[in-house]
């Protein structure tokens, strides 16, 4: 089921979090919306992408896809890429670090001239007059890695960064929930994750930005100001894999 982050009448943020089949790790994956344009964020596999394509359809023609942004290089973030070069023209965003490796995820020519490389240090992607922030978030835990920012929607896309297996929770809204929710984001944090030096300059970031909702790409999302600031407290304060 389709789930609705955030609707101004306008301009939407839509999550799908159902379409991943069993064996396969469970994925959300986002779109963007506004008048009838879209941006697609985290697609994943080709497994998804038949009915990934129809979910979108609802909200969005999929030939109006402006970006499809690639928070890094895993295959549960992008492998399905071949799919939806050939039925959009959108064009793809993802850190310079790993614009050589999307020719492994697609025919290479339908990727030329439509590859958006983005620099260490971030940019902004315009969307029909929206700036789309791309916020640095590297070794988090992919050594060129990025979270996308929406500013009308104060939601931040935070990648693997934030996520859980298996939560009994799909929206943490309460200190108590977030305190509850620890132990399914634990595990993958202390290993996929390099050294805590990069937790501690990706929270200085995000306390710079008015973040109504952190959504990961993985599991549940934290809704409001106070679950939003436990879970950059908690990433400032992590051990990771090396320290
Ligand atoms: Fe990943
Ligand atoms: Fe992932």
């Amino acid at each position: 089921m389709a789930i609705e982050l955030f609707n101004d009448g306008n301009h939407r943020c839509i999550k799908f979090d159902d379409l991943t089949k069993e064996g396969e790790i469970p994925a959300n994956q986002f779109m963007i919306v506004q008048d009838k344009r879209g941006v697609l964020l985290d697609p994943g596999g080709n497994k998804l992408f038949s009915q990934l394509s129809v979910e979108i359809s609802m909200y969005a023609p999929p030939q109006r896809l402006e970006y499809i942004f690639l928070s890094h290089q895993d295959p549960d973030v992008g492998a399905g890429l071949n799919g939806w070069l050939l039925m959009t023209e959108a064009k793809i965003v993802i850190s310079a670090l790993w614009t050589r490796f999307i020719p492994n995820f697609c025919t290479s020519s339908f990727a030329e001239n439509r590859v958006i490389a983005v620099p260490d240090e971030g940019m902004s992607l315009d969307f029909v007059g929206n700036e789309l922030k791309l916020i640095p978030a590297h070794f988090l835990h992919s050594p060129g890695n990025f979270h996308l920012y929406d500013p009308v929607a104060k939601i931040l896309f935070t990648g693997d960064l934030g996520a859980s297996i298996a939560p009994p929770f799909e929206n943490i809204t309460s200190l108590e929930q977030f305190q509850e929710h620890i132990q399914y984001m634990s595990g993958f944090h202390a290993r996929y994750i390099p050294h805590s030096s990069a937790c501690r300059q990706w929270a200085s970031i995000a306390r710079t930005l008015d973040i109504d909702m952190i959504v990961p790409q993985h599991g549940a999302r934290f809704s409001g100001k106070e679950p939003v600031k436990a879970f950059i407290d908690w990433i400032d304060g992590l051990t990771c894999a090396l320290g």
